[in-house]
């Protein structure tokens, strides 16, 4: 197992670190700040917004901290929007690491970390939760996403999760009109994208990233 520490952001909130692999679970200019941009202000407002979902159905690619999850959480119960959230994890955090997380919803996050495994947990009328413990490589559902959250380790770091094939099979499991939003925009993904489908759309970044990218699967 790799060595994981938290490191304090500039926004003052917490992150993982892993300097064996050269990767922050966030950007280090604002763990906050920047999951609220990319994926609840650039993905999941939005889809809100349409009033077209009774459920907007989440995957969630790597749930980390639970930092997206939790703010997702927030967003659900302030715009009374119904969300199913789905979240896939190879390495999870600890408990001696999670409960070092001092996000402002630190019971969400205690709750997200100790819920059981591959089981529908209903938190409140507008959010629930599943979480699973395996790789993406291999993963399967049945369940049409509306979203995903596309948050694994850069390319740099983790080649194999940025391929035509990885991103053919997430093309798959949305819904037309269906969207994912990651915080690579590197040119390389951009067209892998492209060629697996995808509408690419490039949108300005949190500080500290020029541009992210919201992909969209048009309504053929
Ligand atoms: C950038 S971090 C995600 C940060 C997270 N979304 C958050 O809010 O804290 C990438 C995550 O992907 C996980 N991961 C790495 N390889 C994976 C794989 N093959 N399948 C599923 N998860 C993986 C890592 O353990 C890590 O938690």
């Amino acid at each position: 197992m790799m060595k994981r520490e938290i490191l304090i952001t500039k926004d003052g909130s917490p992150t993982i670190e892993i300097a064996e692999m050269n990767v922050t679970y966030h950007s280090i200019h604002g763990a906050v700040q920047e999951s609220s941009h990319i994926f609840i202000q650039t993905g999941l407002l939005p889809l809100i917004e349409l009033k077209q979902f009774e459920i907007i159905n989440i995957f969630e690619m790597g749930l980390g901290t639970g930092l997206n999850a939790m703010l997702t959480y927030e967003a659900a119960n302030k715009f009374q929007q119904k969300i199913k959230y789905n979240a896939i994890e190879l390495f999870p955090l600890q408990e001696k690491e999670y409960t070092l997380l001092n996000y402002a919803g630190k019971e969400i996050i205690l709750q997200l970390h100790e819920s059981k495994w591959d089981t529908d947990i209903v938190f409140n009328r507008y959010f629930s939760f599943h979480k699973t413990n395996q790789s993406l490589l291999g993963f399967s559902t049945d369940l049409p996403f509306t979203l995903i959250y596309y948050d694994a380790f850069a390319p740099a770091a983790q080649p194999e999760l940025w391929t035509e094939a990885v991103f053919s099979q997430l093309y798959s499991w949305l819904v037309p009109n269906g969207i994912l939003v990651t915080y690579c925009s590197k040119s390389t993904v951009q067209k892998t994208m492209k060629a697996a489908g995808f509408t690419i759309e490039k949108i300005p970044g949190p500080p500290g990233k020029r541009e992210i990218i919201r992909a969209t699967k048009p309504n053929k």
